[in-house]
């Protein structure tokens, strides 16, 4: 990365320790696929569309929903992630217009396709149509004509920037992994030379990854990729996603702030003494307490790309410098002690207000 970018980078976030950027944003293999990406990535859930669950969402909008200036605070976030050197986008069918706003930015800002390396993903419709509050926000649809449907779509918008097609929060009750229509038709979408991935959600997150480990299409493994949530309160599916490494998956890591319950968004009276912990963490470290949390996910060795899920440039700025955050042993001992058992935390997650 360049010196701008090391200067915003260094720059980024009121009390850190004001180390210079070392440049730890090279681009890594994503497993086995021929992507190549940064260490930190960009989500879009919260930049494509009015309503998202985040704590202060409606707040970073500023309540202004003009598609016109959605689209511009898009690409400023986009822009603020390409300075910093990041490399992977992630986005949705169901994060409203996240795919088109990332297709503008494509093309305004005249990116080729090997230079970045963007994920999507099927399973979801979006049916808010354009509001905060919505009866039904999405519905999901695992079924063969919702791939081949929203595969099109995905591609229509992304053109072959598309590198990584995702099945949209795979459970074990939706039956995607034993529909063998559907797994066909993800097979030919990976001849057709697009990695095929799956995202978790729910408590048995490792569960479902270990299922899908094992799957195979004409004698090869289906999956090439895992997107899962894993952060200082909901940890549980640490080890299976390292086993997923190992088998040469490549390793997203979404959630990392909790939805922002890892941030001073957070004033939760019953948060308080965990708040206490990781503050005073912070405060050894020399860094924030958002940047402390990304931290601890980017020191899992199996994690190879850690989402970013800033509304602003701002946030992703501060995000970002967990990459200089001198995470250590103590840190790690001390922050286990967070952990959530996985059906509070998804209980929790579950009863999170879309604003
Ligand atoms: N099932 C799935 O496949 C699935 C599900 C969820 C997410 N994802 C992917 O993962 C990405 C990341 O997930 P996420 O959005 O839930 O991420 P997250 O990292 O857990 O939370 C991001 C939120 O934290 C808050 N935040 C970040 N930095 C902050 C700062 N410095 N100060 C105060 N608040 C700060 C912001 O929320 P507020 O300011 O609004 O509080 C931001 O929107 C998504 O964009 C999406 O691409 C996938």
């Amino acid at each position: 990365m360049g010196g701008a970018g090391e200067k915003i980078l260094a720059a980024a976030c009121a009390g850190t320790s004001g180390l210079p950027y070392i440049g730890c944003m090279e681009l890594h293999r994503l497993g086995r696929t021929s992507l190549g990406v940064s260490r930190l990535g960009l989500g879009l859930a919260a930049l494509g569309r009015p309503g998202y669950i985040n704590l202060g969402h409606a707040q970073d909008l500023h309540q202004d929903y003009d598609v016109a200036a959605m689209e511009a605070r898009c690409h400023a976030v986009l822009d603020a992630a390409w300075e910093l050197g990041i490399r992977y986008f992630d986005a949705a069918r169901s994060y409203g217009r996240a795919e088109a706003f990332l297709s503008s930015w494509l093309a305004s800002r005249r990116i080729a396709p090997r230079s970045v390396a963007i994920g999507s993903k099927w399973g979801y419709t979006y049916t808010a149509g354009w509001q905060v509050e919505a009866d039904t926000h999405e519905v999901k649809d695992h079924s063969v004509a919702v791939v081949q449907r929203q595969a099109g779509e995905s591609r229509e918008l992304l053109g072959s920037h598309l590198g990584l097609h995702q099945i949209h929060s795979a459970t074990l009750e939706s039956g995607v992994l034993d529909n063998q229509g559907v797994l066909t038709e993800l097979a030919r979408l990976r001849e057709s030379g697009i990695a095929i991935g799956l995202s978790l959600s729910g408590p048995n997150q490792a569960d479902v990854l270990r299922r899908a480990i094992d799957i195979t299409v004409g004698g090869q493994r289906l999956f090439d990729a895992v997107q899962a949530t894993w952060n200082l309160l909901e940890p549980s599916a640490g080890i299976a996603l390292k086993e997923a490494h190992d088998a040469g998956m490549g390793v997203i890591v979404k959630e990392a702030l909790a939805n922002g319950r890892l941030t001073p968004r957070n004033t939760d009276s019953a948060f308080e003494a965990k708040r206490r912990l990781l503050e005073a963490t912070a405060a050894r470290l020399q860094t924030s307490m958002d940047a402390l949390a990304l931290a601890a996910v980017l020191a899992q060795p199996w994690a190879d790309v850690v989402l970013s899920g800033a509304a602003t440039a701002e946030q992703l700025r501060c995000n970002a410098t967990a990459l200089e955050v001198g995470w250590d042993e103590e840190a790690g001992k001390r922050l286990i002690t967070l952990a959530e058992s996985p059906r509070d935390y998804w209980a929790t997650r579950g009863a999170m207000r879309w604003n």
